[in-house]
């Protein structure tokens, strides 16, 4: 498998956090930052932070993504926001079916393949998230279930369509927890995702898939980590929201 056949991305996904005000202050911080980047740079923000995010970014190398959307155009759907919507205001990144999202708002692995569907149609790039729990890796079931997820996700989806999408791969056991997968077991289910994407689309969409790791990475560990044949980037939590931690993340993806 050749890294060079892909590019690499590192995403913030900056989860509940920051007002309009301080996303564009965050985005102004991290533009100077990353602007000679040899990698994607996406911060995925609160719906709420788009607007202002969109605006920071404008004439930067930063793309903004959204954290989720619903898998309906319109409707009765109280809370929810289509990607039509989402598209409509100049947003072309969306994360789905991130653990959080599974673990507290009841989201399964239909609909996440619902909400890829539905970003997919709109023209969107989906960041799919598959990973596992500490109890399913004890059990040994992390290459099962990671499999699994990859697969009910990518139901429907066309190989030309999954030029649109990355998969990120994050352990839920590592997620905020300041617990990072080793670098070799983050690349081994990263390799496992690209081997399940070979089994349904061919190598050559493999090797052109960007598969990304998520989970406490950090300016600290992030080297070991993306010198891994494998792992493609980042989805980046916690660090995210601070400018120097973020762009250091982005200057070892740019090596
Ligand atoms: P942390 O980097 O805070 O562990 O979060 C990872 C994550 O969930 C990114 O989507």
């Amino acid at each position: 498998m050749n890294k060079n056949l892909r590019k690499a991305v590192i995403a913030g996904n900056w989860k509940m956090n920051k007002t309009p005000a301080e996303a564009k202050e965050l985005i102004r911080a991290i533009a100077p930052l990353v602007k000679d980047a040899g990698c994607d740079v996406v911060a995925c923000t609160p719906f709420v932070d788009l607007q202002a995010a969109l605006e920071a970014a404008a004439g930067t190398n930063i793309e903004i993504g959204a954290e989720n959307c619903h898998w309906e155009k319109s409707g009765a759907f109280t809370g929810e926001i289509s990607a039509e919507m989402l598209v409509s205001m100049g947003i072309k990144y969306v994360i789905i079916g991130h653990s959080e999202r599974r673990q507290y708002f009841g989201e399964t692995d239909e609909t996440v393949q619902k909400r890829t569907r539905a970003a997919l149609d709109a023209g969107m790039t989906v960041i799919l998230c598959v990973g596992e729990y500490l109890e399913q890796r004890e059990q040994g079931i992390t290459s099962e279930l990671v499999a699994l997820q990859t697969k009910v996700a990518l139901g429907g989806v066309s190989k030309e369509e999954l030029k649109n999408i990355i998969i990120a791969y994050e352990p839920v056991w590592a997620i905020g927890t300041g617990k990072t997968a080793t670098a070799d077991q983050a690349n081994e289910v990263c390799k496992l995702i690209r081997d399940v994407v070979a089994e349904l689309y061919g190598k050559e969409s493999a090797d052109a898939m960007t598969v990304q790791y998520g989970g406490s990475m950090n300016a600290a560990n992030a080297d070991e980590l993306l010198s891994k044949p494998d792992v493609d980037g980042g989805l980046i939590g916690g660090a995210s929201l601070k400018a120097e931690d973020f762009a250091a993340i982005v200057k070892a993806a740019s090596k």
